[in-house]
């Protein structure tokens, strides 16, 4: 489980988070929402240790991720998947080795592993066919051809999946998806909260998912929050979320009917 435990957050003069509390339920979905700068992203980032808080404390498994020596911290790490706000691939290299990098950082030098792990996480994400579908040889092609690829030969959709897919490596138990969605058309976009909620099922993880995208919080959350002037001034199920009368969740709804 994840606890975020009144935690504050500036950077100079400017006061980003104040004094939040959020629970992460084990095994569930978790949307957060707020207008862009509202500190969604580095809340995440403070949950997997990337940054500090100025005040308060977050717990994952029962760990102070602040009192974490580098070693300890990078052993959660290993637990946690992140996907990068805007897919984050790396564009010099191509699709296989975005894949693993995280495994080589580790100190991985098994490459058969490193083959097979990349081929289980992109066949998650379905960059690849199933093999009992198309055969040996044809399955080989496809994946010759795609793990060369580099990331400007991919769609927003496939940079998407693969960013993805990288965050499936080892398997975490917990995720974080940072916009997942965002510059997708809405066909492309339910095809990712597809793959969401597929993840979700299969591996039983623990997901946080920023998100701008109403409809996906509809199709994806157990449970919603959301951060606005610095606060979080909601928590709640779905239904709880839908029926809120709170001005600024209103707002944000009544703007998707149009
Ligand atoms: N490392 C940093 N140093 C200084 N300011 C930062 C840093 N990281 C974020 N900020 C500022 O903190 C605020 C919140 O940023 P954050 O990225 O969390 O917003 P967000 O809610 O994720 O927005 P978006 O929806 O646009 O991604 C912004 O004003 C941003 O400029
Ligand atoms: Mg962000």
């Amino acid at each position: 489980m994840i606890r975020v435990s009144n935690i504050s957050k500036s950077f100079g003069s400017k006061n980003i988070l104040r004094n939040i509390d959020l629970e992460i339920e084990s095994g569930k979905t978790t949307c957060i929402i707020g207008k862009s700068g509202s500190g969604k992203s580095v809340l995440i980032k403070q949950i997997v240790g990337l940054l500090e808080p100025d005040e308060g404390d977050i717990f994952v498994d029962n760990q102070k991720v602040i009192d974490l020596q580098r070693k300890e911290l990078f052993k959660l790490r290993e637990k946690m998947g992140y996907v990068f706000q805007g897919s984050a691939l790396f564009d010099s290299y191509n699709v296989f080795e975005n894949i693993v990098l995280g495994l080589y950082e580790r100190g991985n030098r098994d490459f058969e592993y490193m083959e097979n792990e990349a081929i289980r996480v992109l066949s998650a994400v379905q960059l690849l066919p199933e093999i009992e579908e198309v055969g040996k040889e044809k399955f080989q092609k496809e994946w010759e051809i795609l793990k060369a690829k580099m990331p400007s030969d991919l769609s927003g959709g496939m940079k998407k999946r693969v960013g993805l897919a990288r965050a499936l490596v080892g398997e975490p138990e917990y995720i974080f998806y940072d916009e997942p969605t965002t510059g997708l058309d809405p066909v492309t976009s339910e095809q990712i909260d597809e793959l969401i909620l597929q993840i979700q099922k299969k591996l039983k993880v623990t997901s946080i998912v920023i998100t701008h995208d109403l409809f996906s919080v509809y199709r994806i959350a157990d449970k919603v929050a959301v951060l606005h002037d610095c606060n979080k001034i909601f928590e709640g199920n779905v239904d709880e979320f839908k029926n809120s009368d709170i001005p600024a969740i209103r707002e944000f709804q009544e703007r998707y009917k149009k």
